[in-house]
């Protein structure tokens, strides 16, 4: 076992390490331009990963050689250039099929995010199956993006919202969840990582309890799928979102996967080019998946870019990500428990990658300030997550987030200015 020399002289010891044992942390590291920049002349300390991801040079490099060499429009053109961008656009599909393990490509649908994969869902499938006194079920945890589109739904259906309550550690109440899943449920909607108190929640047995009672179910993977190896059939969800600018590839592209058969099912949300078989001013009859859902000239370059994401991270093997990402959030979050004053909220069963805290004289955003000082991103507010918030009884968070290209060093580095800007507000 290597573990990490840590350069900056930690501020206090602790009884956790990070090892590297063949994770290759330094070639990583280089594959990422930004991280060996200077941000206020200090070297970057990025960890604002829950918000949006660094890029590395492999996805920077597609997105360049695709404007520079292949850019035509998709499924339209006879010419050259246009088959090799269709090519390269239903190779990404492909990829990301393999990557979250769906059974058939016409599975993934590409969106614009994981925020538009939701709506697509509840504008489609909500408008279409959920009947007045319906109930759909979230939970404490969720982003906006996993509440709003719901209510707008039971505000249009008369249906009724309910939510999942959290216990103080930051897990679900799992039995308060047994309670509340009913047959009057139709749709169970949960993410699967929290981007505030980092819980990672058991979607499994959620998904297995919801589809025993006939409610489908949609995991909100935005934060989970860049840590986690995913595998939708064996989490057995029916709808699975995610977002390509967290797992490093670029922004304005997210993925849908929902099982085809209720995609057959569902109507199409967006009209327009693609998504047709026939168009005449007395009807429209639609295209087969997934281009029914793909309405519109699509982010192409976007989509290739996320499929050299998805190359990035399968060559380094998500496994290894993981098992890294685990030791070096036990790392911080030990390290962070030992700086003076510092509060993380909640202490889930399992925490991966995103740790949210408070620092009992500073308000969150001079936290963030003061650490931009030194060169150190992190986000500060409320997440996205204002229910959250409220029941963490706090107006918003300092959020330290995790990468797989983040050392313990950096850590250190962030607890020990922490340490410094508390002695400042106190002096
Ligand atoms: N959802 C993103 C975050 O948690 C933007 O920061």
């Amino acid at each position: 076992m290597m573990s990490i020399k840590i350069t900056t002289e930690p501020v206090i010891e602790t009884a956790y390490s990070v090892s590297t044992n063949s994770y290759p942390i330094d070639t990583i590291r280089k594959d990422f331009p930004i991280l060996s920049t200077e941000l206020r002349g200090r070297k970057l300390v990025y960890l604002d990963n829950a918000a949006t991801t660094q890029k590395p040079r492999q996805v920077i490099e597609a997105l360049t050689a695709y404007y520079e060499k292949e850019n035509a429009n998709i499924h339209r053109g006879v010419h050259y250039l246009s088959e090799q961008a269709t090519l390269k656009y239903e190779q990404a599909r492909h990829k990301v099929k393999e990557f979250i393990k769906a059974g058939v490509n016409c599975e993934i649908i590409f969106t614009k995010g994981a925020t538009e994969s939701i709506n697509l869902v509840a504008q489609s499938y909500g408008r279409a199956f959920i009947r007045p006194g319906d109930e759909i079920l979230i939970s404490t945890l969720e982003h906006h993006s996993n509440i709003v589109p719901w209510q707008m739904l039971c505000q249009e259906k008369g249906a009724v919202l309910r939510v999942i309550p959290m216990l103080d550690s930051g897990d679900l109440d799992m039995e308060a969840f047994d309670r509340l899943l009913t047959a009057k449920t139709k749709i169970v909607a949960v993410t699967q990582l929290s981007n505030v108190t980092g819980t990672l929640v058991p979607v499994r047995e959620m998904c297995r309890k919801a589809r025993d009672l006939g409610a489908v179910t949609l995991v909100d993977g935005a934060q989970s799928t860049p840590h986690l190896p995913i595998d939708v059939q064996e989490m057995g969800a029916d709808f699975f979102v995610f977002s390509a600018h967290k797992l490093y590839g670029p922004t304005g592209v997210g993925v849908l996967y929902g099982r085809a058969e209720l995609l057959e099912a569902m109507p199409p949300w967006l009209g327009g080019g693609n998504m047709i078989r026939s168009v005449s001013f007395e009807k429209t009859t639609y295209a087969d998946l997934p281009d029914k859902f793909e309405a519109g000239t699509p982010d192409i370059g976007g989509v290739i870019g996320l499929g050299a994401a998805i190359d990035y991270l399968q060559d380094i093997g998500l496994e290894r990500i993981s098992q890294y990402e685990e030791m070096l959030t036990d790392y911080a979050c030990a390290r962070l428990e030992l700086v003076e004053g510092l509060q993380i909220q909640g202490s889930p069963r399992a925490r991966r990658g995103v740790i949210s805290f408070t620092l009992d004289c500073v308000h969150p955003h001079d936290i963030g300030q003061l650490l931009d000082q030194d060169g150190i991103a992190i986000r500060a507010g409320h997440h996205c997550a204002q229910p959250l918030m409220q029941r963490l009884g706090v107006p918003a968070t300092a959020r330290l987030s995790l990468g797989l290209y983040n050392t313990a060093e950096e850590i250190d580095y962030v607890a020990l200015r922490l340490q410094h800007s508390r002695k400042l507000f106190l002096s």
